[in-house]
C-alpha cells in the first residue's frame, strides 16, 4: 500500500510514537486531577508537550496554548468567541467548513457578517481585497495558513500587517501547516492558531490545538472540570484550563509528545524541504501526463498537496482506480472546502489530492505517477 492521503491524517509516524501512547495507557492517572505518580506523570506529560509546542510553533508561553481535540474545536473556539456578539469578520473562499461553518452559524445565531475575499482559477487569494474590505465594525480576519485543496500557502506576513494597522485579530488555520511547515506564532503577529495533531504532526487522532495571545479573552465552549478552582461557578478564565473542560486525551498527547520529540529532532526546515522535493518531483512528471490537469500555484510556497484531475473523469473514480488497481490512498471529492472548488472551477467533478509525508518514499512517488500514466492511458 502506498499512503498519499497525508493531508487528512498522518498514517505512518515516527516509530517512538505508538510506543508513547502505550505507555501513557498502562501509566497514566488524570493530569492536574491528582498528586500521585500517575497523576503527575500524566501533568508534567502534558506540560512538556505544550513547551515543546510552543518552540516548534514559535510563542514564548507554554500556557498560552489549551489543547483541543481537534482543528475544527480549536476554530469553533475562537470563532464563536469572537463573534458571539455579532460584527464583521473577513475570510476567504479558501478556507475549510471548520471555518465556514462556525461563521454561516455566527451570522445566523449572533448577526456577524462575513465578507469572503476571493482567489483567482489557481486559488490565489486576492490579497489586495483584504484591506479593502476592512470596515469599521470589523473585528477579525479568520484564514487558512494553507488551503487543504491547492496547497498554496498564504502570505501571513502580508495579512498580519494589515490586520495591525486596522487593530483587527488575526486567526490563523494552520491544520495544514502545523509540524510540516515552518511556522512562527510571534514573529508573524498571529493572534490566535488553530491545529490538528494528526496531520503535520504526525501524533494520533483526538489531539490538536489552540494558541490565543495574551491578553485575548473568549468565552470558552464548554464548561466543566478544571482540576483547579473547584468552588468557583464559573469556569476559570485563566490558560491553559480554560478550554480543557473534563479529561484532556493524554493519551494521545503523549503521542503528540513523542512525535514532537522526532519533528524538533529532525528540525522542520529538513521536514519542509524533503516533503517538498517529493512533490515538485510529482508534479513535474504528473504535468508531461496527457489529460492531467493541475491545480493550485507550483511557482509559490506550498505545502506537500498536488490536486489534479484526469481529463472529465469524476475524482472519485480516479481515486477508486488508484486503490483498487494500485494501492495508492488518496482523496477525492470536495473536501470540506466548497468555495475552494467553486472557484477552480471543480464543483462537479471535484480533484484527486495526493498529499505526502516525510515518510513516501521516492520509490513510492514513481509508483504513483507509473499508476497515474496507465490510468491517463486507459
Ligand atoms: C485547512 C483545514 N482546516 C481545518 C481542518 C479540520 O481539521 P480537523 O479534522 O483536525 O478538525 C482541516 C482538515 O482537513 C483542514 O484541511
Amino acid at each position: 500500500m502506498i499512503y498519499m492521503d497525508c493531508a487528512a491524517s498522518a498514517l505512518q509516524r515516527p516509530p517512538a510514537v505508538g510506543g508513547a501512547v502505550l505507555y501513557a495507557l498502562d501509566h497514566f492517572g488524570n493530569p492536574s486531577r491528582g498528586a500521585h505518580s500517575p497523576s503527575l506523570d500524566a501533568s508534567r506529560l502534558v506540560y512538556g508537550t505544550r513547551e515543546k509546542l510552543s518552540r516548534l510553533l514559535g510563542f514564548s508561553s507554554p500556557e498560552r496554548l489549551s489543547f483541543t481535540h481537534n482543528a475544527t474545536e480549536a476554530l469553533n473556539i475562537a470563532i464563536n468567541g469572537i463573534f458571539q456578539n455579532g460584527r464583521h469578520c473577513i475570510s476567504t473562499v479558501c478556507e475549510h467548513n471548520s471555518v465556514l461553518r462556525p461563521l454561516y452559524r455566527c451570522a445566523k445565531l449572533y448577526g456577524a457578517e462575513l465578507t469572503l475575499i476571493g482567489a483567482d482559477s489557481e486559488g490565489n487569494i486576492n490579497y489586495n481585497d483584504i484591506e479593502k474590505a476592512v470596515r469599521n465594525d470589523t473585528k477579525a480576519i479568520v484564514i487558512t495558513h494553507s488551503s487543504n485543496v491547492t496547497g498554496n500557502v498564504t502570505d501571513i506576513p502580508r495579512v498580519s500587517d494589515i490586520a495591525r494597522r486596522h487593530s483587527l485579530l488575526l486567526v490563523v488555520d494552520g491544520a495544514q501547516t502545523a509540524g510540516c511547515f515552518p511556522v512562527d506564532i510571534e514573529r508573524d503577529g498571529i493572534d490566535i492558531f488553530c491545529f490538528s495533531g494528526h496531520k503535520g504532526l504526525m501524533a494520533p487522532q483526538g489531539t490538536g490545538g489552540i494558541y490565543i495571545r495574551e491578553g485575548i479573552d473568549l468565552p470558552p465552549l464548554k464548561t466543566g472540570g478544571s482540576g483547579i478552582q473547584s468552588f468557583n461557578e464559573e469556569h476559570p478564565s485563566s490558560m491553559p484550563e480554560a478550554y480543557e473542560a473534563g479529561t484532556l486525551n493524554s493519551h494521545g498527547i503523549a503521542g503528540l509528545d513523542a512525535s514532537l520529540d522526532f519533528i524538533l529532532g529532525e528540525g522542520i526546515q529538513k521536514i519542509y524541504g524533503r516533503e517538498k522535493e517529493l512533490s515538485e518531483h510529482f508534479y513535474n512528471e504528473a504535468k508531461k501526463i496527457k489529460g492531467v490537469k493541475l491545480y493550485g500555484n507550483f511557482g509559490g510556497e506550498r505545502t506537500a498537496v498536488v490536486s489534479l484531475n484526469i481529463g472529465d473523469v469524476y475524482s472519485s473514480e480516479v481515486a477508486d482506480m488508484l486503490w483498487n488497481d494500485c494501492s495508492v490512498c488518496v482523496r477525492a471529492g470536495a473536501h470540506c472546502a466548497p468555495l475552494m472548488h467553486r472557484t477552480l472551477g471543480t464543483e462537479k467533478q471535484g480533484v484527486v489530492r495526493f498529499s505526502f509525508s516525510y515518510y513516501n518514499t521516492d520509490g513510492e512517488i514513481e509508483l504513483a505517477l507509473k499508476a497515474l500514466r496507465s490510468i491517463a492511458e486507459e
